[in-house]
């Protein structure tokens, strides 16, 4: 079977080294392996609608932010797809059908919908578009066929639902649609990534993110005001590790080549966690060190960010062949959905010939 990748984000802010660490590293690590007949990344604005239906213009300005960040940390348009949800209308077809196989009930249970119901305090009224978005999410998946979808652990309930609307349409229509799972970072530290300031969620309203379009000063800043030990007040006293958000970057992001290259007098991180631990290692230190690691990441996409930001409707152009190339294949898969579910009517000859035979065979 050809192994094919879809994945996507809302275009409701720029990127962020939490989608970074959490899936576009992973991504282009991904592309670059040649183990995937197909890669597709979808803009998700349809999806970004159902929760900012009242700011379309966010979204709008937002399509062009994402994909640059899509091409500046090393997507290429020439061996990944890149598309726009909303003009694959196609999806919004299997939605309809696959509405059918879903109740109110398994979706209430959705523990990323139930969550964001709270965020958006939209528990006194829910719009059913936004309520509905995992079944659309269903159909971005299925649409390609994907095998893998490579997302954050937050889109795990995402994948749970979508594996059950494929088994059931297969049950009922027959083996046509394809179960894919889920492809999380290896990495424990990348798999949720803290805002700065320690706190779980990293968010444009808190703002706690460290954005890939970051000038350097602007990451040198960020780092130095980063949530460490509140216990930790002079250097000789004994730090803690864990919920210290210099050392979960450190965890997410140092290689060990980078001892050598910055901070000789350890050997590893290991090292470096055991002497903050006793006491005598200070937090400028440690900052510092995540600073030199995090501009390294991130001077590239810089770069290629700067390159791309050049020629505008270039990256406009990529993203309307892209959309174009997979809505043909999005196309394919709806009239495999629509045969399996009978409604292919005047593609299917034999059924015009059977009804035809129903009458004559009454008229005499
Ligand atoms: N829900 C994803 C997010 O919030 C975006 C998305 C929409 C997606 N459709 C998808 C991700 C299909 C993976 C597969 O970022």
């Amino acid at each position: 079977m050809a192994k094919i990748i879809l994945t996507g984000d809302r275009p409701t802010g720029r990127l962020h080294v939490g989608h970074y660490a959490g899936s576009l590293k992973g991504r282009v690590e991904l592309q670059n392996s040649g183990e995937y007949d197909k890669i597709f990344i979808m803009i998700a604005d349809a999806q970004a609608l159902t929760d900012n239906f009242d700011n379309p213009e966010k979204v709008r300005q937002n399509i062009l932010e994402v994909a640059l960040d899509y091409l500046s940390v090393g997507l290429d348009p020439a061996k990944s797809t890149l598309f726009i949800q909303s003009q694959i209308s196609e999806l919004t077809e299997l939605t309809f059908f696959y509405m059918n196989l879903v109740t109110v009930s398994r979706l209430q249970r959705n523990p990323t919908v139930k969550s964001e119901i709270q965020m958006r305090n939209f528990e006194a009224s829910i719009p059913v578009g936004f309520f509905c978005y995992p079944i659309s999410q269903a159909s971005d998946i299925t649409a390609f066929k994907a095998t893998t979808v490579p997302v954050g652990e937050d889109q795990l309930p995402m994948l749970e639902q979508t594996k059950e609307i494929v088994r059931t349409f297969n049950r009922i229509y027959g083996e046509t649609l394809v179960e894919p799972d889920i492809l999380l970072p290896k990495n424990k530290a990348c798999l949720r990534l803290p805002g700065t300031d320690g706190k779980a969620k990293m968010s444009k309203s808190l703002g706690n993110c460290i954005y890939l379009a970051d000038d350097e000063k602007t990451v040198e800043a960020k780092i130095k005001d980063m949530y460490t030990d509140p216990e930790h007040i002079r250097v000789t006293d004994p730090g803690h590790i864990e919920g210290n958000t210099v050392f979960t970057y450190l965890d997410a992001f140092s290689k060990p080549e980078h001892f050598a290259e910055y901070l000789p007098d350890y050997a590893s991180l290991d090292e470096l966690k055991e002497h903050y631990q006793k006491g005598g290692l200070g937090d400028v230190k440690i900052k510092k060190f995540l600073t030199k690691i995090m501009q390294e990441e991130l001077a590239p996409i810089r770069a290629r960010r700067k390159e791309y930001e050049k020629d505008i409707p270039a990256v406009y152009e990529i993203l309307r062949k892209g959309s174009e190339a997979a809505r043909a294949v999005a196309a394919d898969t709806l009239s495999d959905v629509k045969k399996a579910m009978k409604i292919d009517y005047f593609a299917d000859n034999e059924l015009m010939k059977a009804q035809a035979e129903k009458y004559s065979d009454s008229q005499i």
